[in-house]
Parts: structure tokens; C-alpha cells; sequence
């Protein structure tokens, strides 16, 4: 597939970025049913200050995965209120689970499409940074509309993003990074540049795996520049 193909400006309908099964053990039963409800967002429009209590720097988590990297994030960023959105619901036990041994007062979750949240629940401009750590890949190329990072999610992203906001990728796939670049540039939105890894991000999950397979870790940084996107979402 080449790019050309995959600058979908719509999401397409029925194409999601993952694949919603798993088992639900006892103890992940156990853990959402104890400690979700006090972190849970609620649909429709998101009152951050309501939500956490206070007025902070608001950051989104897209695909929290077990939590490793956000519960650290947090806990190194105190200042800072944290929404993390994963649909896979084992994961999200895993880390409310860790949250509450690390203590963390400052992370929320969206247990559901992360677009979901960003299209129906985050004011425009109001997101100090949205991270987005090693998004699954989905490597084949026939596979490449799923990848989170499209034309429409730029827009989308850009919107949401406060002028000096951030988006953190960082993945340990040659084709997403090249993947990223070519979205990126064809959108003419955002400046794009490799950074360092930041060293508050713990080396685990995926992370971990892809270390473990020889694989190099990239981390980039989209800034959003200033343009007519700027209000459309
Ligand atoms: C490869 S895993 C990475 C998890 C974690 N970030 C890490 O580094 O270990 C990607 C995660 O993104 C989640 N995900 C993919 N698309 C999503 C979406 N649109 N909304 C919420 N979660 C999503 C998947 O369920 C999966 O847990």
C-alpha cells in the first residue's frame, strides 16, 4: 500500500486501530470492580477541573497498555493530570492496580476508544501533550489504514493540542516511524523531530519486547504549527 493510499482524511467506517479480545480473569473483575469507579471518565464532555479537583496541564495517554509509562509519568510529573485510554480492559486492571501502590492522585481513565474520548470528550486546544507509546504497528501493509496515526487523527490531534502542546510517539517499528513521517508531512500541521527517550519512561512492555527482538526504539515529537486547522474540530 503506498501512501497515497493511506491519507485517509475521513476515518473509514468500520476500521479500528485495535482488536478488542481478551478473557477477563477473576482478579482483573476484582480490581475494575474496586478501583475504577473513583478514576473513571465519564462520556461527553470532559470538566478536567472537575475531574481532578484542580486546574493543572492536562495530558491523554492513547493505548496505556498495562500502565508502566503512565503511572511513572504521573508519579514523576505530580503537577500534571493524566487521562490514559485503552479499551483492553486486563490492562487497565494491571494498572489502576499499580497506580494505587504507587499512590498516584493524578490519573484518570477512558476505558474505551481513545477517539472516542478525543473527538466527544477533550475541549479544542486544552491538551498540554497527548503520548502515544509503541502504538501497535499493524506491520502488513494492507493493514496500514489501522495504524493510528492518519490524516483525519492529525486533524483531530491538532485541534485538541494547546499552541505549545506535544505529541510523544515513540516505537520500535522502522515502518511506523517512516510511517509517522509520511503522515505527518503530507498533513503539513506539525513539525516533526526524533528526541531523546525521556528517562522518567520506564523500559518495559512493549518496549521491553521490541529491545528484547533487536529492534531500535525512535522517539519523536510532533509540534503542531500555527495554521487554518487550528479551529476546525
Ligand atoms: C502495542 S500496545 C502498547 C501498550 C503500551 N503503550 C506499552 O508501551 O506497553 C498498544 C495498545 O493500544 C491500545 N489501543 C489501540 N488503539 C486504541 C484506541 N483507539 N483507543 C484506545 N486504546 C487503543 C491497544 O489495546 C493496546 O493495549
Amino acid at each position: 500500500m503506498s501512501i497515497r493510499e493511506t491519507l485517509d482524511h475521513e476515518p473509514r467506517p468500520g476500521v479500528r486501530t485495535f482488536t478488542p479480545r481478551w478473557r477477563t480473569s477473576a482478579l482483573t473483575a476484582e480490581r475494575m470492580a474496586t478501583l475504577f469507579p473513583a478514576v473513571e471518565v465519564p462520556p461527553g464532555p470532559l470538566v478536567a477541573e472537575e475531574l481532578f479537583g484542580r486546574v493543572a496541564p492536562l495530558v491523554v495517554e492513547i493505548g496505556s497498555g498495562h500502565g508502566a509509562a503512565a503511572v511513572a509519568y504521573a508519579a514523576t510529573h505530580p503537577h500534571v493530570d493524566l487521562i490514559t485510554a485503552e479499551v483492553h480492559v486486563p490492562g487497565v486492571a494491571r494498572m489502576l492496580a499499580a497506580a494505587e501502590v504507587a499512590g498516584v492522585a493524578n490519573l484518570r481513565v477512558w476505558r474505551g476508544d481513545a477517539l472516542e474520548l478525543l473527538r466527544s470528550g477533550v475541549a479544542p486546544m486544552s491538551l498540554a501533550a497527548v503520548h502515544l507509546f509503541f502504538p501497535d504497528p499493524w506491520p502488513k501493509k494492507k493493514h496500514g489504514k489501522r495504524r493510528f496515526i492518519q490524516q483525519h487523527t492529525l486533524t483531530l490531534l491538532h485541534s485538541r493540542l494547546a499552541p505549545d502542546g506535544v505529541v510523544r510517539i515513540a516505537t520500535d517499528h522502522e515502518v511506523y516511524a517512516a510511517h509517522v513521517r509520511d503522515q505527518v508531512a503530507a498533513h503539513g500541521g506539525f513539525e516533526v523531530r526524533v528526541v531523546a527517550r525521556p528517562s522518567w519512561r520506564p523500559t518495559d512492555g512493549f518496549e521491553a519486547k521490541g529491545l528484547a527482538a533487536g529492534r531500535r526504539v525512535v522517539d519523536l515529537e510532533l509540534r503542531p504549527l500555527a495554521s487554518p486547522l487550528d479551529h476546525q474540530m
